[in-house]
Formats: structure tokens, sequence, C-alpha cells
């Protein structure tokens, strides 16, 4: 059942073209510049008039809401705020009528994002769910939303799951966007037909796997990691360090790059392998300064990078090529390789990859 991988997270890792694929189809019309939600037309009226979004989630679900937040201020130009549902649900949020509560989970049966619905339900918010187990608790609970088709997730890592929640919240910023006229046809249009062309970009990010097994081979006796990204590339970063603590034991930490200088750079010494995601969009720039911060303290560097990049490369002492497409996606390809580094380290380890220690698959105590 494990389709010839090893594991199940190599198999669901391998398995993203087809769940990102899925997860959009029947939703997107490019040449109309339209998207469409089932689950959210209802509620369509309310997603016009919210004054914000609150998204509420656990683990790699919220490292998904980042993502969110990025791309629902970006194109619907609507205030968003990403909550642990555990620390939302035991203080006094401050939550309004039109506000709209979107919680993300992959098993839906998550205990501390259900009790955070049930909260903002009592204060009267219209609750949507990305969930992807059907049937399961939070969808039942919530007034609307939109199911991932990413299929049965296994390993108890977030791979496949991720990738398919951050392309349900693009499409459900694309759709805020539509309705609240904040993009033009021909901007949605152009975004919706890269959008389509994804998967097949993401199949390509896969092909990285050479590389990263060379990489993995040099680091897998790390103790330490950092990982490093601007924009939407900080959700990756945290979502990159997570994957590397729950599988391989390194303790991993996701920074945003420029807040390296408040702190964390304190740690950066030789031994230390920094994963920086230097891809060629608005903060490549400030990225190859903060590299060369990292360089300065000797630091190792291995860099996501847009093919065919030369500046990077001449300082990095790795790089990992990954195809070029708008920001907007960028989460959907950069995760890729770092899902497969840490699956690499962890298994060179001999660590039980599909079931690490202490931990769960869907966490149902508070
Ligand atoms: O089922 P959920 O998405 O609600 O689960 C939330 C977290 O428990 C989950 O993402 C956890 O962090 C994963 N093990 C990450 O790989």
């Amino acid at each position: 059942e494990k389709g010839g991988y090893d594991h199940f997270m190599l198999k669901e890792i391998y398995e993203q073209p087809r769940s990102i694929y899925d997860s959009m189809r029947g939703r997107i019309y490019p040449l109309e510049g339209k998207v469409q939600l089932g689950g959210l037309v209802e509620y369509s009226e309310k997603l016009r008039n919210a004054n914000r979004i609150i998204i509420v989630a656990c683990g790699t679900s919220w490292h998904a809401g980042l993502v969110g937040e990025y791309l629902i201020e970006e194109f619907a130009r609507l205030p968003v705020e990403v909550e642990y549902a555990s620390e939302f649900r035991y203080r006094n949020p401050v939550i309004y009528e039109n506000d709209i509560v979107i919680a993300i989970s992959q098993s839906g049966e998550t205990a501390d994002t259900m009790a955070a619905i049930e909260l903002a339900k009592e204060k009267g918010a219209t609750i949507l769910g990305i969930c992807n187990v059907v049937g399961s608790s939070i969808p039942r609970l919530t007034h609307g939303g939109a199911y991932t088709h990413a299929g049965p997730e296994i390993g108890v890592a977030s791979t496949k799951a991720f990738t398919a929640q951050v392309t349900v919240l693009t499409l459900i910023a694309f759709y805020a966007a539509q309705i609240k006229g904040t993009l033009s046809q021909s901007k949605l249009t152009s975004l919706l037909t890269e959008l389509e062309s994804i998967p097949s970009l993401v199949e390509k990010a896969l092909a990285t796997n050479d590389i990263i097994v060379k990489i993995a081979e040099e680091f897998k006796d790390s103790t330490n990691c950092i990982f490093l990204g601007r924009g939407t590339g900080f959700p990756v970063a945290l979502e990159g360090a997570l994957k590397l603590k729950e599988i391989s034991y390194i303790h991993a930490e996701g920074y945003p790059a420029a807040e390296m200088k408040h702190g964390p750079i304190a740690l950066i010494d030789e031994q230390m392998p920094v994963i920086v995601i230097a891809t060629k969009n608005s903060s490549y720039e400030k990225v190859i300064s903060n590299i060369q911060e990292v360089k300065a303290r000797k630091g190792k560097i291995i860099a996501i990078v847009t093919e065919g990049d030369t500046e990077v490369k001449n300082m990095a002492d790795y790089v990992i090529e990954i195809p070029h497409a708008d920001e907007a996606f960028l989460p959907l390809l950069a995760t890729i390789p770092l899902q497969l580094i840490s699956y690499h380290i962890a298994v060179m380890r001999g660590c039980n990859v599909d079931q690490p220690r202490n931990l769960a698959k869907s966490v149902t105590v508070e």
C-alpha cells in the first residue's frame, strides 16, 4: 500500500502534483478569470462585508494559515490574523459578528481547533473550514468551507495536506478578491493560468531529489539547523523546521531572514547549516544580504533558488533549483525540497519517519 515507496511520507511527498491538482480541479476557470468554491457561495456576501478574517489552526495547518494571511491580504486587501487555536481559545479574544473565522485542519479532529471554533461560533462569527478528512468533526461544526482533496495522509508528518491547504487558501484569496473587486479580470486570468501549471512545476521541484540526497549525507549528523525566508518564504521556513524536528529529532528553527540579526545570528558558526529560501522575487536582494551575514560567520548555506540563478550560487555551499513562478505560488514549490531534505536526513539517522516518537496523527487532547 506504500505504492513501491519505502515510507508513506515519501509516497505522499511524490503525490503532490496530483493532490494539488485535485484541490483546484473544478474550482478554477482561467479563461473567464473566475474561481468557484461551492461551499463558500452562501457566504460571499459575508465575505464582501467582513472586516477581517481570523485563521485558527495548529502545527503545519497553522503554517498554511500564515501563507493564507499573506495571500488574502495581498489580493483581497482584507486584514487577516493567524492564531494558534490553543492560544486563541484560552484568552478572551475580541470577535465580532462580521468576522470570518477560517479553521484549518487536516484531520478535522484537532481538539484545540474544535474548541476555538465553538468559541467563535458563540460570539456570532461565520466559521469556514478547510479540512481534508471528509465527514470528520470540524466540517460538521463549521458553517461552510472547502475541502482539500489530498486523499488520505498516513505519515504523521504532514506533507501533501499542507500543500493542498495552501492551494485552497490561494483559491480563497482569489475568490475573496473576485468578490471584493480588488483584482482585475486580466490579472486573475493570468494568475489562474499559472496556477494550473503548478502541478507540473511541482513535478520539477521533486526532481531535486538527487542533489538533496547529497546534502542530507553532509548534514545528517548536525545537531541544529536554521531555516530562513522572507514574505511567504517565512512560513515555508517555519514548516521546513517543523518537519526536520518532527522526523529527524534535529533541533531546528525557522525565522524571517531579517530577524536573524536580532538574536539567532549568535548561533551561527561553521557547524551550523542554514537553509535559505532565496528565489527570485521581491525580497531577493534582501535575502542575499542575509546570506552574506551568515557566510561572514562561516555558516553553511543551503539555498533554494530559482532555476538559472547565478548570484546566490556563487555564495552558497549548495543550491537547490526550483522552477520560476509568480511569488504567490512560491510556497507550493519551495516546500517540496524541504520535505525531501527532512525525509532523507531522518532515514539516514534511522528514524521512524512515518511514526515519529511522541507524536500522533491527530491530536484529540487539549
Ligand atoms: O489535523 P490537523 O491539521 O488539525 O493537525 C494539526 C497538527 O497537529 C499537525 O499539523 C502537526 O503539526 C503535524 N504532525 C505536522 O506535520
